[in-house]
Order: structure tokens, then C-alpha cells, then sequence
């Protein structure tokens, strides 16, 4: 979101003062935020905590002079990169509906190129009345993006949905809407994610603690950096990040075959997925009994799906993590080496770190290159590390034109003297 232009359009309704939030949470991801209120909004909130946060002056007319002055609405109908209407009142969706435009924030909704996202806040009623409805249908037809509402307690004292999301929620269903044109818009990234699960037999399995948190992270760093991501997780409990394309898997040898499935024009994989070591060396058809004192659980290697993708013969760039219990930085550097990785990330895990919690710090090794990261929340270390991978891997692509460039010179030049010698 970094110097992003983000129009903010505040309609009246109680979750007014929740987009005061949203305003801070988005100049902290680095936008540029304009707050435009409508006349029942500023029933709510006043426009001085809204200027306090952005730093800019709140626009609420169409007819104030001095504020047309400065930026007429057209101007700043043109300056916006995106539009966010939070909260969006049952009204003020009837009006972008219906395209009126009768006060500033319409106006600029019909002047505007650039895409509009609302979101809904209303008494359940309201929201599941057939006019809003048709009218949220309409707009969505019209490409507008629909960001909720969430179901919960209502400030009415009812129950259902029409609460606004919560402005964490709407910042990371925002960063997709700017991101068309990131580093890495055009390029696949492959990634895994989460636990796997080997059958012992129909109702047990052998796994870990993965959560599937850091690897989900990374996979929306890496949409929002522009690339079109592919996430192929174990089983976990997280929603899937807005753009992100999911493929659901169980155990490794499923997990193999849906990377191998989507690996073809992969720029950058990633292995974040705590993927099973062994597997038990087969599945029991029947539920095993318990008839003796000890069971003995035969296990068998399963296929290690980084160190193949990275043995291929047109292999993308190629990440791995390394998760550790001890000698981080020796373990992960000769697992760098062995598996012929482009950059390793370790991290320190058992003894509640790393698995299955929201913070996380990471160790990152190249051929060359050594960098830590965190420890932080893992969002955070996603969009650092997906930096970092950013910069890798445009290095690799320079280093190989020059390399490729470097090759067609010689032949050239090989190709001379061979003529040259029989004169
Ligand atoms: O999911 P969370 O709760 O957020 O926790 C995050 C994490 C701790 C799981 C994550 O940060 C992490 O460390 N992931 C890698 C876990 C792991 O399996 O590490 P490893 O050192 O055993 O494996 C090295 C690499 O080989 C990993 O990239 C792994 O995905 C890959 N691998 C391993 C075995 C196998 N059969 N196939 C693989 O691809």
C-alpha cells in the first residue's frame, strides 16, 4: 500500500467511529489516505479525528470554495487509486446503485476510475431487506467489491449480519484491490502450507502442530506484491487470503501431486508446509484394536516435495524453510546446500515457538547473504520476507541475462575466428 492514494468515504451509521481505525490502520501500511464524510456521517464522528489521523483536511462539500480550490472533486475523483466506503450505509449504497450524485462522496463515486469497494454496515433488517439486496447485486455486477458485512451483536441490541468488518479484516481485503500492479504481477508463486496427516488407519493419523499461519502469510504478502498465488495447504483452519488460489490436500503424497499439477510456469516456490518425514508404511483398512501392550507403527520416507521441485530441470526460484530445535544456522545452511535452494528461511521451533502462534522470527540464508527477520507478527514477517524474496529473485533473473548474454558474445566470437582460421 506504500504512497497508495485511498479515497475514504465515511457514511453516517454508529460503525462510523470503527473507520476511524481503518483510516490509522492504512496510513500505517504506508497509504495516502483522503477522508470524504457525508453530512450524516459527521452526526457520528467529527471530521477533526479523521484530520488528525490522515494529516489532511476532510473534504464534506461540494460547494466549498476553498477546498475546490485546492483539489476540485474531479481532481481528486482522479487522484484516488481506490475507493473505500466504510462504513457503507443501506442509503448510500442505494445511491451508488442507482448512480445518483447529489453530495460530494456520490459525486465522486460516478467521477471516478477507480475501483470502489464498500463496506456495509446496517440493523440485520436492513441488510437482508430485498431493496438492499438487489442493490448490493447490482453493484456487485458492476465489478464494486462488497467487503462483509460481518454477523454478530448489533449496536440495536439485535443479532445477524450487518456489522461492518473489523478494520484489520477490511486493510488485508483492501492490499489485493492495489496490488494489479506490483513486482510480481504476471508471475506464479507456488506455495505450501500448513500440516500434513499420514493415515495410521481410518480415524488416526500421525501429523504436527502446524497451523498453517506462516505459510498462509506469505501467501498473501505474495498476492499483494501482484503475483497470482497458488496455495496448496494440508489441513488447517484459516479462510483463504482474497485472490489466493487454494488447493486443499491431506498427506504428503497428495501434496506432491498437486504441486507437481500446478508447477508449470511457476516463477517462485515456496515449501512453508511442516510436511511429514515419514509416513506409516500403510494404511489399516479397519480401525486398529487395542489388544497388546505395545504397537508397533512401521514408518517409510515420504517424497521430499522441495528437494524435487528444486531438481527440475526448468526449476522456478526455489525457498525453503528449515525448521529447528537446535544449531539453527548450521542446520538450515546444509539443508540451503543440499537441497540446492535459492534461500532458506529457518526458524527455531518446539517449546511454543514458531508452530501454531502468531509471532515468529526468521533466519535467512543464501549462497552470499545472511539476514534475520522478527521476531514479529507472522503478517508482518510475510510482506519482510516476501521482500527479500523479491529482491533474490530479480537478482537471479539479472544475473542470468547477463550470464545468457555473456554465452551468445562467445559464440559470436567463436564463430569468427572459426571463420577466420582457413583465410
Ligand atoms: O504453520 P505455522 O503454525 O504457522 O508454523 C510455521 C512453521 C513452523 C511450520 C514454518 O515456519 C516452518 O518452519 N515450515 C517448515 C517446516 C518443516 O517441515 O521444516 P523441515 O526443516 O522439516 O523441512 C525443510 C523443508 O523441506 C521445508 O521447506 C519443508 O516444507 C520441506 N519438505 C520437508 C519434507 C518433505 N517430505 N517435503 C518437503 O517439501
Amino acid at each position: 500500500m506504500q504512497g497508495k492514494h485511498i479515497l475514504l468515504g465515511v457514511t453516517g451509521g454508529i460503525a462510523a467511529y470503527k473507520a476511524a481505525d481503518l483510516a490509522r490502520r492504512l496510513i500505517e501500511r504506508g497509504a495516502q489516505v483522503q477522508v470524504v464524510m457525508t453530512a450524516a456521517a459527521r452526526k457520528f464522528v467529527t471530521p477533526t479525528t479523521f484530520q488528525a489521523l490522515t494529516g489532511r483536511a476532510v473534504r464534506t462539500s461540494l460547494w466549498d470554495a476553498a477546498a475546490e480550490a485546492a483539489m476540485g472533486h474531479i481532481e481528486l475523483a482522479r487522484w484516488a487509486e481506490l475507493v473505500v466506503i466504510a462504513p457503507a450505509s443501506a442509503d448510500f449504497i442505494a445511491r451508488l446503485a442507482h448512480g445518483l450524485a447529489e453530495d460530494l462522496l456520490s459525486t465522486l463515486c460516478v467521477a471516478t476510475s477507480a475501483p470502489i469497494a464498500v463496506a456495509p454496515a446496517m440493523n440485520q433488517l436492513m441488510w437482508r431487506n430485498a431493496a438492499t439486496q438487489t442493490n448490493v447485486e447490482l453493484l456487485r455486477s458492476r465489478g464494486v467489491q462488497v467487503l462483509g458485512p460481518g454477523i454478530g451483536g448489533q449496536a440495536c441490541g439485535e443479532y445477524g449480519a450487518g456489522r461492518m468488518l473489523e478494520s484489520l479484516e477490511l486493510v488485508d481485503a483492501i492490499a489485493p484491490l492495489l496490488s494489479v500492479a506490483g513486482p510480481l504481477k504476471g508471475r506464479r508463486v507456488l506455495i505450501t502450507a500448513g500440516p500434513t496427516r499420514e493415515c495410521i488407519d481410518p480415524v488416526r493419523f500421525v501429523s504436527n502442530r502446524s497451523s498453517g499461519k506462516m505459510g498462509f502469510a506469505v501467501a498473501q504478502a505474495m498476492q499483494e506484491a501482484g503475483a497470482d498465488v497458488v496455495l496448496v495447504t494440508g489441513p488447517v483452519c484459516l479462510p483463504t487470503p482474497m485472490g489466493v488460489q487454494r488447493v486443499d490436500v491431506e498427506s504428503c503424497e497428495q501434496m506432491y501431486a498437486a504441486v507437481q499439477r500446478a508447477l508449470p510456469g511457476t516463477a517462485i516456490f515456496i515449501g512453508t508446509a511442516a510436511v511429514a518425514d515419514y509416513r506409516p508404511i500403510s494404511c489399516a483398512e479397519q480401525k486398529i484394536k487395542k489388544r497388546n501392550d505395545k504397537l508397533n507403527l512401521e514408518l517409510t520416507r515420504t517424497p521430499d516435495i522441495l528437494a524435487q521441485v528444486s531438481a527440475g530441470a526448468r526449476r522456478p526460484f526455489v525457498v525453503g524453510f528449515a525448521a529447528e530445535t537446535e544449531a539453527l544456522e548450521q542446520h538450515a545452511r546444509e539443508k540451503l546446500l543440499a537441497k540446492n535452494l535459492d534461500l532458506i528461511a529457518a526458524n527455531e521451533v518446539g517449546h511454543t515457538k514458531a508452530f501454531d502462534c502468531d509471532q515468529n522470527a526468521l533466519l535467512l540464508l543464501w549462497r552470499g547473504g545472511r539476514m534475520e527477520l522478527g521476531p514479529t507478527s507472522k503478517r508482518e514477517l510475510g510482506r519482510q520476507l516476501t521482500r527479500v524474496i523479491i529482491e533474490r529473485y530479480e537478482q537471479r533473473e539479472r544475473d542470468a541475462r547477463v550470464a545468457s548474454s555473456g554465452a551468445q558474445g562467445e559464440a559470436h566470437t567463436g564463430a569468427e575466428s572459426s571463420r577466420a582460421q582457413p583465410r
